[in-house]
């Protein structure tokens, strides 16, 4: 079953947005099984965003996500990575569709609430970044098979 990698940014924690956000996540279906709230250093940055730090924003987007506590998440559910995608809308809160998080909370194209993992290997790649394999936990619920067909468990 596939795994996403989510932070709620510093916006969120400071908007006191989380629980608005991680309810969205939970009554989707999805299923929480690694949470933790840290501040993300410079280094910690630059290793997430490895692929955007010789952008010319990047300087802004180092400043907004280490400016405060952020919240670190994994998710599992069928198809986890492009579902989250769905729920957080485009990266510009202006132009996401109302009914996804930016689009609900959101006017700004940086300070845009969440991350989530865009593919199944950044997915894996970023859960190493911040969380050791014991902080994940594995575990069954019985409402695994109301919210999906056994054969997509
Ligand atoms: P993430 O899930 O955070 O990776 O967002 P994304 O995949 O929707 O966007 P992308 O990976 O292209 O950019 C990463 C983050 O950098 C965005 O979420 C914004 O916070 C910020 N960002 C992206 N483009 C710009 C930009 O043009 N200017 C500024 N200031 N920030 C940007
Ligand atoms: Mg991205």
């Amino acid at each position: 079953l596939e795994k996403s990698l989510i932070l709620l940014k510093p916006d969120a924690v400071q908007r006191r947005l989380c629980g608005e956000i991680i309810s969205r996540l939970e009554k989707k279906g999805l299923k929480l099984v690694g949470m933790k709230m840290l501040v993300v250093t410079k280094e910690l940055a630059a290793k997430h965003y490895e692929e955007h730090v010789e952008k010319p924003f990047y300087p802004l987007l180092e400043e907004f996500i280490t400016s405060g506590p952020v919240v670190a998440i994994v998710v599992q559910g069928p198809e986890a990575v492009s579902v989250v995608r769905g729920m957080m809308g485009k990266t510009n809160g202006r132009e996401s569709a109302p009914g996804t998080i930016r689009g609900d909370f959101g006017l700004s194209r940086q300070v845009n609430l969440i991350h989530g993992s865009d593919s199944p290997e950044a997915a894996a790649r970023e859960t190493a970044i911040y969380f050791q394999p014991e902080e994940l936990v594995e575990y069954s619920s019985s409402l695994d098979s109301w919210v999906c067909a056994s054969d997509e468990l």
